[in-house]
């Protein structure tokens, strides 16, 4: 049977704007264009329809989510350091029953105290860390296959 098609909403939080120009050490040397296009391509090979957005705004990041509550089958979301603190983006993410995959680029782990604790990660399916843009094309895998396995 030909594979169901998935939607996936795509979020980026404050400063991954600057991917490949900020610490590109510790974020990598890819631009954010460069990603998301790598995103578009791994979507496409998957069957899956992503819609992808960046701000540096929690408010935008909020009602984004809330739009896309009908639109979206998942939600495949960098919130960058709004994970260590930001309760409105964990209640918005919970609130719209969808299930989400948490990335970040760096190995968050592995990195200063503060970074080390998500607030989001609880009501995540799962979380992939320090693959850099790479885990962007793993959340869309670990989505569809979770997506699959639950219709
Ligand atoms: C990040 C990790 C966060 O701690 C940091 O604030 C970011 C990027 C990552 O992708 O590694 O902005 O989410």
């Amino acid at each position: 049977m030909a594979e169901q098609s998935v939607r996936v909403l795509v979020l980026h939080g404050p400063n991954l704007n600057l991917t490949g120009f900020r610490e590109p050490d510790v974020y990598g040397k890819k631009p954010l264009d460069e990603i998301d296009a790598d995103i578009q391509r791994a979507a496409e090979a998957l069957k899956i329809d992503v819609r992808i957005l960046q701000s540096n705004s929690e408010g935008i990041l909020i009602d984004t989510i809330q739009e896309h509550r009908k639109w979206a089958d998942a939600i495949v979301i960098n919130p960058g350091a709004l994970a260590h603190y930001s309760i409105a983006l964990r209640d918005a993410l919970v609130g719209v029953r969808l299930p989400v995959v948490e990335v970040h680029l760096s190995n968050v782990a592995a990195r200063e105290e503060f970074r080390q604790h998500s607030v989001i990660a609880p009501i995540t399916v799962g979380q992939i860390v320090g693959l850099g843009a790479f885990g962007y094309e793993l959340a869309l895998q670990a989505v569809r296959k979770h997506c699959d396995e639950t219709v």
